[in-house]
C-alpha cells in the first residue's frame, strides 16, 4: 500500500462551519442571509415565510429583516418579508386596471426606508412617487443607452434610488435604453453587491415582450429578453430584487415569469389567462376562476415573501397619490362646428403633417445610406421630375434630355431607385416607363374611387 503523504481526513472537519448571530463573519445583508439559512450554513431562526396577523392579535414579531403590510386578507393583514421579496423575485399580474401600479407604488413607499430602489416607468406615472422617496428622474429620451448603464452603475455604488422614465421613446429604443440601465445594474462589481435595490418594473412586458405578443424588431426583443431573465436569474446574488408588473402572462417573455417566485395574481379576464394565473398559484381551473371577479386591488398572493397558499389581499392604497388612476367619465365640450375646427387647428394640419414625417433609427440608417450614395442628387432631382407629373409615367430617355443628364447615369440612378422602392419601371422597346411607386403616389394625392357600373 502506497505510504499515505497527508493523514486522513476527520469526517467532522469536511463540514463547513455553521455561523452563529456574533460571530465575525455572519453575513450583514438579509439577501444573503436568506440563501444560507436556506443551505444550512448558518444558523438563525427561521420566521415563518408570511405573517398573516389575525385581526385583533398582534402582528408577529420581526425575527429578521424588515417587513411591512401588504393590505388586508379576510383574517388579518398580510405582512411582507422584504429580504424575501428581493431574494425572490415578484411577479404582479393583472389586467388592464386591476391595481397593479397602485401595488407597485405602495409596496415602493414601504420599501424604500431599507433599500434603494430603482424605478422604471415606460408611462411616466410615477414622478411624483420619485420625489416622495428622494429618487431623482432621470429622461431615457434625453440620455445614450452608454449614459444610462454608467447612471445604473452609480446608483449602486452610492446607494441611490433611481426613478427611470421611459416615455416618449419608440418601442425598440425603449427596451434598448432599459436593457443599458439593467445592465448596467447587473454589471455592479462585487463590492456593491450588498447595496440591495429593488428593481421596480411597470409594464414590463415591454421590455421583455414574449414573442407572439410582439412585432418588434427580433434582435431588440431578444435583447429585452436577455436582460430581464439575467436580471431575474442572477440578480439574487448582486442583491437586485425584481419586482415587475404585466397585463398578460401571455405578453411577458416566459423565461421571464418563471424566475419569479412571488406572485400576486390579479382580476383575469380571458381563460387562457385564468388558466395560467390558476396554474401559478396551484389552483384547479374551478377555483382559477374566481380570478374574474376580483375588483381592483385585490390580488392573491403566493410565495416565500408572502404566504406558503395563496391568500387573497385587498392592497393598501398608496399615500402618493396614484397618476394612472382611471378617470371619472367627462362630458364632451360643446361648441360651434368652426369653433371646434379652430381648436382643432383643421386648417394648419398638412403643415403639420409634412413636418412629422420623421423616420425611426432603422428608416434613418436607410436615408443615410441613400444620401451618402453618389448618385443621389441625381435620383432626388428624378424623383421631383416625376412627383410633378404623377400619377402618369415617362420614359428614361425623356428624364435624360429634359435634365440634360447622360442617360447612362439616369439608368443608374433608376436602377437606384427601384431598389428603395421609389418608383415603379416597365422595359417598353429598348428603353424604360417610368412614374412613382404607389407608396410615393398615395402619399402626394388622394386616388379617385369610382363605382364599378
Ligand atoms: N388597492 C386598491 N384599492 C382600491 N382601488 C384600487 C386599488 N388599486 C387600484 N385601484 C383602482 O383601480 C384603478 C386602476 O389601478 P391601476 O392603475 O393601479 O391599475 P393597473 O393594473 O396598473 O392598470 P393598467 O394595466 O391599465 O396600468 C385605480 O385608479 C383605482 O381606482
Ligand atoms: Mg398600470
Amino acid at each position: 500500500m502506497p505510504a499515505r503523504l497527508h493523514p486522513a481526513p476527520d469526517k467532522a472537519l469536511e463540514r463547513p462551519r455553521i455561523v452563529r448571530p456574533g460571530d465575525d463573519n455572519f453575513p450583514t445583508t438579509p439577501a444573503l442571509r436568506t440563501l444560507l439559512r436556506d443551505r444550512g450554513m448558518i444558523e438563525e431562526p427561521d420566521p415563518p415565510p408570511a405573517t398573516i396577523a389575525r385581526a385583533g392579535s398582534s402582528p408577529a414579531p420581526s425575527l429578521k429583516g424588515p417587513r411591512f403590510t401588504l393590505g388586508k386578507t379576510p383574517r388579518g393583514t398580510l405582512d411582507v418579508d422584504l429580504s424575501r421579496l428581493i431574494a425572490y423575485k415578484c411577479l404582479i399580474q393583472g389586467s388592464a386596471g386591476a391595481g397593479k401600479s397602485m401595488a407597485l407604488r405602495h409596496i415602493i413607499e414601504q420599501a424604500h426606508p431599507h433599500t434603494a430602489i430603482a424605478l422604471l416607468d415606460p408611462e411616466a406615472e410615477f414622478a411624483n412617487l420619485a420625489s416622495h422617496i428622494g429618487a431623482p428622474t432621470i429622461r431615457a429620451a434625453d440620455v445614450a443607452a452608454d449614459g444610462l448603464a454608467v447612471v445604473a452603475l452609480n446608483a449602486r455604488r452610492h446607494r441611490l434610488s433611481v426613478h427611470l422614465d421611459l416615455s416618449d421613446l419608440s418601442p425598440d429604443e425603449r427596451i434598448v435604453r432599459a436593457s443599458a440601465f439593467l445592465n448596467g445594474l447587473l454589471t455592479a462589481p462585487k463590492e456593491h453587491w450588498p447595496h440591495t435595490m429593488l428593481v421596480a418594473i411597470d409594464e414590463a412586458h415591454l421590455i421583455a415582450p414574449h414573442l407572439a405578443a410582439s412585432g418588434r424588431d427580433a434582435e431588440i426583443r431578444r435583447l429585452g429578453i436577455a436582460t430581464l431573465t439575467e436580471l431575474c436569474a442572477r440578480g439574487r446574488k448582486r442583491g437586485l430584487g425584481p419586482v415587475i408588473a404585466t397585463q398578460r402572462l401571455a405578453k411577458l417573455a416566459s423565461s421571464v415569469v418563471s424566475e419569479c417566485h412571488n406572485h400576486l395574481l390579479g382580476l383575469n379576464v380571458y381563460d387562457r389567462d385564468v388558466a395560467r394565473a390558476g396554474d401559478l398559484l396551484g389552483f384547479p381551473y374551478q377555483k382559477a376562476c374566481q380570478l374574474r371577479t376580483l375588483p381592483a386591488g385585490r390580488f392573491f398572493a403566493i410565495g416565500p415573501a408572502f404566504a406558503r397558499e395563496a391568500v387573497t389581499v385587498d392592497v393598501a392604497i398608496a399615500s402618493t397619490p396614484h397618476v394612472g388612476a382611471t378617470p371619472t367619465p367627462m362630458p364632451g365640450a360643446r361648441m360651434s362646428d368652426a369653433d371646434a375646427r379652430d381648436r382643432l387647428d383643421l386648417d394648419r394640419l398638412p403643415a403639420a403633417a409634412a413636418s412629422d414625417h420623421r423616420p425611426d433609427r432603422r428608416g434613418r440608417l436607410a436615408l443615410s445610406l441613400f444620401l451618402l450614395n453618389d448618385l443621389a442628387p441625381v435620383a432626388g432631382t428624378i424623383v421631383q421630375t416625376l412627383k410633378r407629373i404623377s400619377p402618369n409615367a415617362t420614359t428614361t430617355t425623356e428624364i435624360a434630355a429634359k435634365l440634360a443628364i447622360e442617360p447612362g447615369i439616369v439608368d443608374q440612378a433608376i436602377d437606384l431607385l427601384i431598389g428603395e422602392r421609389m418608383i415603379d419601371a416597365l422595359p417598353r422597346n429598348d428603353c424604360r416607363v417610368v412614374r412613382l411607386a404607389a407608396a410615393l403616389r398615395t402619399l402626394i394625392a388622394d386616388t379617385p374611387i369610382v363605382g364599378l357600373s
